[in-house]
């Protein structure tokens, strides 16, 4: 039914919305369908939604309005809205109530079933609902009722490097986190599942993975299916083994991985990241807040010497690794002191770079019920001042970059430098630099030349050591 159809997908929120989108592209392709060239093109148009922060909700809203009269014009077009917003009691029902051009709504735990939701979509005359919270039935037979079947069949956007979901859901109920509701409980993928999907990247010329998880720390705690004695990975029990043997697949010269928990990370993985070479240099350890209060109210689990503490010790253990964090200012109740501490914080780590945050209430969570802080001015001021601060240190430390020579992935041609190419450093730095003859998926030696606030700029020397000029750039 779907042969020869064509299908846009939206994606928002994060990287595990964007891999939850290609495992979608992935099954759309296989039952036939095509990728739209753009929207008004499309036969099928997927919203992958997330709820994490109100403008999230928002921007979907703003997409579903303005797509009502392509829908009306083309009586055949499929219009669905999966992912973590529509999970959320009654959100569902409110948004075909809002938006009667809808045609489908899925849930977090109905992805695999995607080609099947959406022919039935096609062939009922009413709008077909599906947020259970059952996995689709899989036809994987070793993952049969596993949410976490599929990812292998993933389309990517691109050829070298690849997102790897490695667990789903979370078990920290953090107060202002909505992900527990609507990802559920954590579970984790069998590390020979992972393994043989990671071997078959790395033979399709893959050069770099990102491990995703919502606490990939926690990997291992609760598997979908037992780790058994008898597999051929048996040995591994948790994240830091994973690593180390991730790291072992010729091939893949980088990996990478997202999100981890403060109060979760071990001695283990300290080493892991340390003895792998493949693993990158670089750990995204999210703060929240620098505030010892604060961290409490938020049921982080961990002091913020406790966090001072662990940042030593991995950059003892791993010079020159870089830092990066997620920061929410305006938490309920949050006074100028508490705030200060944040600043102080940031100024005593001095992360590489920062997302910050203005809190956004999520209904369902324990930290909406609390007095929220009304002073839109005063939280606009705090947020300025936060990103202010970080911007300047960012700033700094890629300013020490100035005169390194740095191994680069290549990602392609500069869509902001027109003449150079980009890529990333390690560290996860981006680079803009002259080079000459490289596609994307090349490493290439660049010599950093000059640093902004978001990206450095540099050239790939040439046999003289001389910075290389502009040259044959090539997709
Ligand atoms: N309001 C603001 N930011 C939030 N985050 C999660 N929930 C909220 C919320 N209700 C931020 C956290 C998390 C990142 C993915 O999003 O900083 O680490
Ligand atoms: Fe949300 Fe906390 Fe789980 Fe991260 S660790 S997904 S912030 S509940």
């Amino acid at each position: 039914m779907l042969k020869g159809k064509k299908y846009f997908i939206k994606t928002y929120g994060c990287q595990m919305n964007e891999n939850d989108s290609e495992k979608i592209a992935g099954l759309l392709k296989e039952a036939g369908g095509i990728v739209a060239g753009n929207i008004d093109d499309a036969d099928m148009i997927i919203f992958n939604t997330c709820c994490v922060r109100e403008n999230a909700e928002l921007k979907l809203d703003g997409h579903l309005g303005r797509i009502k009269a392509l829908a009306t014009g083309k009586p055949g077009l499929t219009i669905a809205v999966g992912g973590c917003l529509v999970q959320q009691p009654g959100a569902a029902e409110r948004l075909l109530q809002k938006h009667r051009h809808i045609d489908l709504v899925f849930g977090t735990y109905r992805i695999n079933g995607i080609v099947q939701l959406i022919e039935k979509a096609m062939s009922d005359k009413a709008a077909v609902c599906d947020v259970s919270e059952q996995p689709y039935p899989s036809f994987d037979k070793e993952l049969a009722g596993s949410t976490l079947a599929g990812f292998d069949k993933s389309l990517r956007k691109e050829r070298f490097k690849a997102w790897v979901t490695i667990m789903q859901g979370c078990d920290n109920c953090c107060s202002y986190c909505i992900v527990p509701y609507v990802r559920g409980r954590e579970r984790s993928r069998t590390p020979g599942d992972i393994l043989r999907q990671l071997r078959s990247l790395a033979a399709e010329g893959c050069r770099e993975i990102t491990l995703l998880g919502q606490n990939v720390n926690s990997y291992g705690k609760n598997p979908e299916i037992t780790f058994g004695e008898d597999q051929p990975d048996a040995g591994i029990r948790n994240f830091a083994d994973l690593l180390r043997a991730a790291g072992k697949i010729s091939g893949i010269s980088r990996i990478r991985f997202m999100t981890s928990h403060p109060k979760d990370l071990s001695r283990d993985l300290i080493s892991a990241i340390k003895d792998t070479p493949a693993v990158c240099r670089h750990l995204h350890l999210p703060v929240q807040s620098g505030s010892n209060r604060i961290l409490g109210e938020m049921n982080r689990k961990y002091t913020r010497e406790h966090y001072m503490e662990l940042v030593s010790e991995i950059r003892r253990t791993i010079p020159g690794i870089a830092l990066t964090t997620d920061i929410i200012t305006g938490y309920p109740g949050e006074t100028d002191e508490d705030f200060e501490q944040t600043l102080d914080l940031v100024r005593k780590v001095r992360f590489d770079s920062a997302y910050t945050f203005i809190y956004s209430p999520r209904k369902g969570t324990p930290a909406a019920e609390k007095p929220q802080l009304a002073e839109k001015d005063a939280l606009k001021k705090r947020f300025a001042a936060l990103k202010e601060l970080q911007d300047k240190i960012s700033r700094e430390i890629n300013d020490s970059y100035k005169g390194t020579m740095q191994s680069v992935l290549v990602e392609g041609p500069s869509s902001t430098d027109p003449g150079k190419f980009t890529g990333r450093t390690e560290t996860g730095k981006t680079v803009n630099f002259k080079g000459k003859d490289l596609r994307a998926g090349d490493f290439a030696d660049v010599k950093i030349t000059g640093t902004l606030t978001w990206h450095l700029e540099g050239s790939v020397p040439d046999d003289a050591g001389q910075a290389g000029e502009a040259g044959d750039v090539r997709t």
